[in-house]
């Protein structure tokens, strides 16, 4: 992706660009989820274009969605997360949120394209299109280019946007700082913070809201 000077001298068209400037050049993904295909429409632009990243595979494959759910895919991309959750919560109710416009459109037409209407998609920055909710689950694998304060108040806004017995899960690298993000979870979450999965130096924390978690291990 290229990185130039839009018209206020600011850099542009990261994956994390609200309105990616680089020309359309649309392709297709696919994965196995629980034993289905799953198909994605992706383009420039966006995050992970050519294949799924090695994080958000880890992180699909070790999610814990129950059947009734409510989950947030916060930073959903092009949808792998939040289509793969709305797969196994057919009966609950799956909210994807990206500040890329091209991610939100892509991610509308995955939800479409693997026949799911149990999931939406919003326009809007971190918690800020989902006021006064709360899920079951909130999945994310964060846009650590963003800087480690917006990350942050990421992690400590989230407990809010849980239920009672909500569970944030987080996948991240060492390089990306995913050992340090975990220790401040520790400080914000009163439940338990474990590493749930680990592969090539990738590793999917999940940080529970309750003192006492039912962890209802599916
Ligand atoms: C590392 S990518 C992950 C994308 C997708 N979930 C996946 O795993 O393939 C992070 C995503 O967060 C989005 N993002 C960046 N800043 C954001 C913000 N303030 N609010 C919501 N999403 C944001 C980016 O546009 C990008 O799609």
């Amino acid at each position: 992706m290229t990185e130039g000077p839009d018209g206020e001298g600011l850099p542009v068209d990261h994956y994390y660009s609200a309105r990616p400037r680089s020309p359309s050049e649309r392709g297709q993904l696919r994965f196995l989820y629980r034993g289905e295909i799953l198909t994605f429409t992706v383009d420039r632009g966006v995050f992970a274009v050519r294949a799924l990243d090695p994080g958000t595979d880890l992180l699909i494959q070790s999610l814990e969605v129950g059947p009734t759910d409510r989950v947030l895919d916060l930073g959903c991309g092009w949808g792998a997360v939040g289509v793969a959750a709305a797969k196994a919560a057919p009966q609950g109710r799956v909210v994807m949120v990206d500040v890329n416009r091209r991610a939100v459109r892509l991610a509308r037409e995955n939800l479409a394209q693997n026949r799911l209407t149990n999931a939406e998609v919003r326009a809007g920055s971190m918690f800020e299109a989902v006021p006064g909710e709360r899920f079951d689950v909130i999945a994310t694998n964060p846009p650590y280019r963003i800087g480690r304060p917006q990350i942050l108040a990421m992690l400590r806004d989230a407990p809010r946007f849980l239920t009672e017995t909500g569970r944030l899960w987080v996948v991240g690298q060492g390089s990306q700082g995913i050992l340090y993000y975990q220790h401040k979870l520790t400080e914000e979450f009163p439940g338990t913070v474990d590493v749930v999965a680990r592969h090539s130096g990738y590793r999917v924390v999940r940080a529970c809201r309750s003192a006492r978690p039912t962890d209802r291990a599916r």
